[in-house]
């Protein structure tokens, strides 16, 4: 029976990856902190397989991160500290989780002997930066990051990415893997390293390696109470306390959002198949949807009468539209997301009644403000 290793295992996506696997017959350790801020608890949530070994460990820590790994045949590296804003203030947390711990997964692989076969890293999309863009004048181009220090605007142009030729408001493309990576935070420079570094030493060492940047997964298992990712389920928690959702610029700007049983198929896809190997691959839907559709739609759903706050402020490190070009993981791996966003909407309300939901976003708003992030 093959062994794999899930590193932050415990949270959303590792534990659905978790069941996966052993559903499909292989013997899975899950190797997690418990990080309190997504495990507010500090326990092993309910959710967990209770066909998995759970060992309670830190990447930080070389020794026992060594002495779990090198008795796997597969590693997914998905432990890792997940908040773009948090990041810009939390530095030192992020690059050690993130970098650092990475950085102690290769050292173990090139120094010890082991019989890892293959890493799977879950890299992200916000290393993008602002997605592709195309002018209908001057073509298609990388846009820079916005830098807005005023707010207030209500005009939609205000927010829009422009042409830097022609000055004309640009229509969002699908982001390619080749477009250019332009990471506009410390979370999104870390996702980046990540890859990077995994690539780089799975080459030069002949330990397949593969790079999958995840967009925007929702789904049952993402932390309700963890108010600085997930914006689904921020707005859930917020909804689910009789709160209305707070978006930021106007609403229109547009994300990429994936079903996790979907991101689950593309992991298993890649774990499964030898051409994925050293390869990076979008994992998304390929279909933009706006942040106020994400809100209304949520409180219709949930039958709820509340009004979306729109507050017309920018959030720093944020994009204002990004969406996956899907074609590549589909032409090499047959991979084709399955679960509309509607439906996996209702599907993630229905698990949400059980769930308990502190809604923590003011406290973290109020962080950003001090830290003038927004
Ligand atoms: N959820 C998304 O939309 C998304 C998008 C892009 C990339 N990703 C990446 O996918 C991976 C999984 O994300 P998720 O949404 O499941 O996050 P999550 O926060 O639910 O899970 C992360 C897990 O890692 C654990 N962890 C944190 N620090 C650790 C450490 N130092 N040592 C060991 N374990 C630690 C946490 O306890 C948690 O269980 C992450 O690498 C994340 O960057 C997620
Ligand atoms: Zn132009």
């Amino acid at each position: 029976m093959k062994k794999v290793l899930i590193t932050g295992g415990a949270g959303f996506i590792g534990s659905h990856l978790c069941d996966a696997l052993i559903e499909k017959g292989y013997k899975v350790t899950i190797f997690d902190s418990l990080d309190r801020q997504v495990h507010p608890e500090g326990k092993i949530p309910d959710y967990i397989n209770k066909k998995a070994n759970f060992v309670k460990g830190d990447v930080r820590n070389y020794e026992k991160f060594k002495d779990v790994l090198i008795f796997h045949d597969y590693v997914f590296h998905f432990a890792a500290a997940v908040g773009v804003g948090q990041s810009q203030y939390k530095i030192s947390k992020y690059v050690d989780t993130n970098i650092c711990g990475t950085a102690n997964l290769l050292d173990i692989l090139v120094n010890t002997k082991h019989r890892i076969k293959k890493v799977i890293v879950a890299a992200s999309m916000s290393s993008y930066g602002e997605g592709m863009a195309r002018c209908e004048k001057c073509g298609i181009f990388k846009p820079e990051l916005r830098n807005i220090s005023k707010s207030g605007k209500r005009d939609r142009k205000f927010w829009e990415i422009k042409c830097p030729k022609c000055r004309k408001i640009a229509r969002p493309i699908p982001t390619t893997e080749q477009s250019p990576l332009s990471a506009n935070s410390i979370y999104a420079i870390s996702k980046k390293e990540q890859e990077e570094m995994s690539l780089l030493i799975g080459k030069t060492y002949g330990i397949p390696v593969v790079s999958l940047r995840f967009f925007n997964v929702f789904g049952p298992r993402q932390s309700l109470s963890n108010p600085y990712t997930g914006v689904t389920a921020i707005f859930i928690s917020r909804i689910k306390n009789n709160n209305p959702p707070v978006v930021f610029e106007d609403g229109f700007q547009t994300r990429d959002f994936i079903w996790v049983g979907d991101v689950i198929k593309a992991n298993i896809l890649v774990l499964e198949q030898d051409r994925a190997n050293y390869e990076i691959f979008n994992v998304g839907s390929g279909k933009p949807v706006t942040i106020l559709e994400i809100a209304r739609l949520l409180i219709r759903m949930a039958g709820k009468s509340l009004q979306p706050i729109v507050t017309y402020n920018f959030r720093k490190g944020d994009v204002r539209h990004c969406f996956a070009d899907i074609k590549k993981i589909k032409r090499m791996l047959g991979f084709k997301p399955e679960v509309s966003l509607k439906k996996g909407l209702t599907m993630l309300l229905d698990w949400s009644k059980q769930t308990d939901a502190s809604d923590g976003f003011e406290r973290a708003l109020k962080e950003l403000k001090e830290k003038k992030l927004v």
